[in-house]
């Protein structure tokens, strides 16, 4: 596998204050909404648990701080960010982080199967995109493109047409061609799994 993954039960995290550092546990303060405390506490415990098993970092030594703007969180070993790409997801009850520590970039993303309206499909997805009808292979599909999402790093600024994944295979447009281009063109893989009963997750790996 080209991924180290972790996956963490939401509903039987560890108090904050053992895993946690103090920057961390200043930030986790500010945050009120019970759900999103969970999440964003076990996405950190999800990632230390990968930083331990490619660094020789404890718990609280592995930091994983919000950069303001984009919201994309940033690795902080020792008060330097290591060239060490990695991305966490959360949804219904579970949090997920991967690092790829051989590659350029990495993005994840994990949702649960649900039934989707056509005017969600309509929105979000280019006819070309749906080959498949089925409430697996749409979850799947959007599961690609968020994982593309946050290989690139944009957060909320792309429309959803700008990246297509097509059989697998990736294709950018207008804004999201011009991000991906500033990466420096990287050679990307999605990879789609069931990883928990019930779910998609999907991982695209830039090299
Ligand atoms: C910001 C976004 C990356 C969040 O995705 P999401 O599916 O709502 O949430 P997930 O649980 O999968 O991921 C959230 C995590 O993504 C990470 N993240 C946030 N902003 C990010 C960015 N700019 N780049 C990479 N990762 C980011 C964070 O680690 C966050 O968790 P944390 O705040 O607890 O640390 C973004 O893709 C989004 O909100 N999309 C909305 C849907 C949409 O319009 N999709 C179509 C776009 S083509």
């Amino acid at each position: 596998m080209d991924y180290l993954v972790e996956v963490i039960d939401l509903t039987t995290l560890p108090p904050a204050q053992d895993v946690l550092s103090e920057r961390e546990q200043a930030y986790y303060d500010t945050l009120k909404l019970p759900k999103r405390r969970t999440e964003w506490l076990g996405g950190r415990i999800a990632l230390k648990k990968v930083i331990t098993q490619c660094t020789p970092y404890a718990f609280k030594q592995i930091e994983v701080l919000p950069q303001e703007k984009s919201g994309k969180p940033e690795l902080v070993l020792e008060e330097k960010s290591p060239n060490l790409p990695f991305s966490i997801t959360h949804s219904h009850g579970y949090a997920v982080a991967a690092a790829a520590p051989q590659a350029r970039y990495i993005g994840i993303d994990l949702e649960k199967v649900a039934h989707r309206i056509n005017a969600w499909k309509q929105d979000f997805f280019h006819p070309s995109e749906l080959t498949e009808d089925t409430d697996t292979f749409l979850t799947a599909l959007w599961t690609q493109k968020e994982s593309v999402v946050k290989l690139l790093g944009t957060g909320l600024t792309l429309n959803s047409f700008e990246i297509r994944c097509v059989g697998g295979n990736v294709q950018f447009f207008g804004r999201a061609q011009e991000i991906y281009n500033q990466l420096g063109c990287p050679s990307i893989t999605l990879s789609t799994t069931t990883l928990i009963p019930g779910f998609q997750f999907s991982v695209a790996i830039g090299k």
